[in-house]
C-alpha cells in the first residue's frame, strides 16, 4: 500500500512566488507573431457508433468512421458540470472562477457533441479500476496541469472516503494524486518545453529569456518513463520567434548558445522526445497521448468584438463553424503530427487528442479576472480589467473536463 505519512498540501500554485504565471504568458504573448488561419487535413479516427448511455462502448459491432474532435457544443445543464467546483478539494485557485467572483456560470454547462457519434459517458469508477496499481502521468505546462486538476476532480468525486485519497507534493516537479483504495496514481510533472530548459522550476520559472537544451530530456523523463499512461503537451512556452538553444549543460561555462528559429527548435525538441520514447518506453505496457494546442483568446476583434478587448466579460461561445483565431499555430500542430507519424512508422503509437478546434469556440471559458491574483493589482490595472485578464487557462469545471472525456474515450478504445 501507499505510505500515508507524506506531505499533504493544498494546491495553491505559485502562491509563494513573486512572479505570476499570467505575467509570464502576457510577456510571451507580446512575442507572438501572427499566423493566418490555415487548415490542415485532419486524420479521421475510427470509433464505434454507440450511444453515450452504453457504458461499454467501442466493443459493439456497428463500426463507423467518427471523428470525435469534429462537432459542436450543446448547452446541457442537466448532465454538466460533471462535478462541483466547491466539492473538489484539490481544485486550483488559478482555475476556480466561481470562488473568485465569476457569477455567470454557464461555462460549466456545455457538452461536446461530435457530429457523427456520442462521446462515451465518463465513469470515474471504471477509470480507477483501469488505473489499479498503475500510474498515469501528465507531462507539460500549466495547461496540462489544468487538465490534470480536472482529471483529479473527476476522479475525486467518486471517492467518498477522505482517507482514501491524498495529494503528494514533495517540492520537486512531480505532484501525485493517490487513490489509495486502487493504488492508483494520477500525477503531473512540470516540463513546459518537454526537454530541459531554464523554465523547469515548477514555481520560479519566469525568466526574460527562454533557453532550451533541446538534446536533453532524461533529467525529466526518468521520472515518468515507466508510467502506464502518459499524457504530454507543449505549445505555449514556445510561442516566440526565436528560442535560444544550448549545447552543453547549464552549469558548463563553455556551453554553446545559439538563437534558433522557433519552429526549428520545436522540431528538435520533439525529435529528442520521440527518440527517447522509442527507446525507453515499454510499448506493451504504456499508452501514449499528446494533447494538441490549447487556444488563447487575446484579440476580441477576431470574433467581431472591439479591438482593445480580449476574453474579458465574454459569456457566449463562438458559433462560426471552423473558427480559428491567432492563438493557435497550425505549423506547430503539423510538426507534432509529423513527429508522431514518424514514431508510428517505427512501431510506437502516440494518439493525438485534438482539443484545438473545440476549444477555439470557447472564448468564454477562460478565468479572465476571476482567479487568484498572486500580486496586488495597480489602480491602472483595476480600471481596465482586460489588462490583467487570463485568456489562456480554463475555468473548472469547464473545457478541460471535455478534454478528459476525449482522453477517457481513447484510453478505453479497443
Ligand atoms: C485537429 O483538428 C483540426 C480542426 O479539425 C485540424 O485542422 C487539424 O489538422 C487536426 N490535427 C491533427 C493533428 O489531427
Ligand atoms: C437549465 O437552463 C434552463 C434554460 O436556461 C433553465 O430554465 C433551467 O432552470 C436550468 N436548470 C438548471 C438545473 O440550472
Ligand atoms: C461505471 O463503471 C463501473 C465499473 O465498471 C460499473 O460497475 C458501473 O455500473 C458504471 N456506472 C455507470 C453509471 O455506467
Ligand atoms: C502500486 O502501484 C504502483 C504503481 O504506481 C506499482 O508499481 C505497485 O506494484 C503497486 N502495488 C501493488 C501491491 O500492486
Ligand atoms: C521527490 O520525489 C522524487 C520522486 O520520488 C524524488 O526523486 C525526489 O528526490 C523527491 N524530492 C524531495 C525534495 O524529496
Ligand atoms: C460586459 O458585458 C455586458 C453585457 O454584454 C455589458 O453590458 C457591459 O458593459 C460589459 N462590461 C464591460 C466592462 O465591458
Amino acid at each position: 500500500m501507499v505510505a500515508r505519512n507524506q506531505h499533504l498540501v493544498p494546491i495553491t500554485w505559485g502562491s509563494s512566488t513573486k512572479f505570476s504565471i499570467l505575467q509570464v504568458f502576457v510577456a510571451l504573448l507580446f512575442a507572438v507573431f501572427f499566423i493566418g488561419a490555415v487548415y490542415m487535413a485532419g486524420e479521421y479516427v475510427t470509433f464505434n457508433m454507440i450511444p453515450a448511455s452504453v457504458d461499454d462502448m467501442f466493443s459493439g459491432d456497428s463500426l463507423s468512421e467518427c471523428n470525435l474532435f469534429s462537432g459542436k457544443w450543446v448547452f446541457d445543464n442537466t448532465s454538466y458540470p460533471l462535478y462541483k467546483e466547491k466539492e473538489c478539494k484539490f481544485m486550483s485557485d488559478q482555475l476556480a472562477c466561481n470562488k473568485f467572483g465569476r457569477e455567470d456560470l454557464s461555462y460549466q454547462n456545455w457538452r461536446w457533441q461530435p457530429h457523427h457519434c456520442d462521446l462515451p459517458r465518463f465513469n470515474a469508477t471504471r477509470l480507477l479500476e483501469r488505473l489499479r496499481n498503475k500510474r498515469m502521468v501528465f507531462v507539460g505546462d500549466s495547461l496540462n496541469r489544468g487538465q490534470w486538476v480536472s482529471m483529479v476532480c473527476l476522479l475525486d468525486s467518486s471517492i467518498q472516503d477522505p482517507n482514501l485519497k491524498f495529494m503528494n507534493y514533495n517540492g520537486s516537479n512531480l505532484i501525485s494524486f493517490k487513490a489509495v483504495g486502487y493504488n492508483a496514481s494520477i500525477e503531473f510533472y512540470w516540463a513546459p518545453l518537454l526537454v530541459e530548459s531554464n523554465s523547469d522550476d515548477p514555481v520560479n520559472h519566469k525568466l526574460p529569456e527562454r533557453i532550451v537544451r533541446s538534446q536533453s530530456i532524461e533529467k525529466h523523463a526518468r521520472f515518468w518513463t515507466d508510467a502506464d499512461i502518459l499524457v504530454f503537451n507543449s505549445y505555449l512556452w514556445w510561442r516566440r520567434p526565436h528560442i535560444k538553444v544550448l549545447w552543453g549543460s547549464f552549469e558548463d561555462k563553455n556551453g554553446i548558445y545559439k538563437e534558433v528559429e522557433m519552429l526549428r527548435s520545436y522540431e528538435m525538441a520533439l525529435k529528442t522526445w520521440s527518440d527517447w520514447l522509442e527507446i525507453q518506453v515499454d510499448r506493451a505496457k504504456t499508452q501514449l497521448f499528446f494533447i494538441s494546442m490549447s487556444p488563447t483568446h487575446e484579440r476580441a476583434e477576431e470574433w467581431g468584438a472591439s479591438n482593445d478587448q480580449n476574453c474579458y466579460n465574454e459569456t457566449n461561445l463562438i458559433t462560426k463553424e471552423g473558427y480559428v483565431g491567432s492563438g493557435t499555430d497550425p505549423k506547430m500542430m503539423k510538426i507534432v503530427e509529423n513527429s508522431i507519424d514518424e514514431l508510428k512508422s517505427r512501431g510506437l503509437k502516440v494518439e493525438i487528442i485534438n482539443i484545438t478546434q473545440l476549444s477555439e469556440y470557447r472564448k468564454e471559458g477562460h478565468p479572465s479576472t476571476y482567479r487568484k491574483q498572486w500580486e496586488t493589482l495597480s489602480e491602472e490595472q483595476l480600471s481596465n480589467p482586460s489588462s490583467y485578464s487570463d485568456c489562456i487557462h480554463w475555468c473548472l469545471p469547464g473545457v478541460p473536463d471535455v478534454w478528459n472525456e476525449l482522453l477517457y474515450a481513447y484510453i478505453f478504445r479497443q
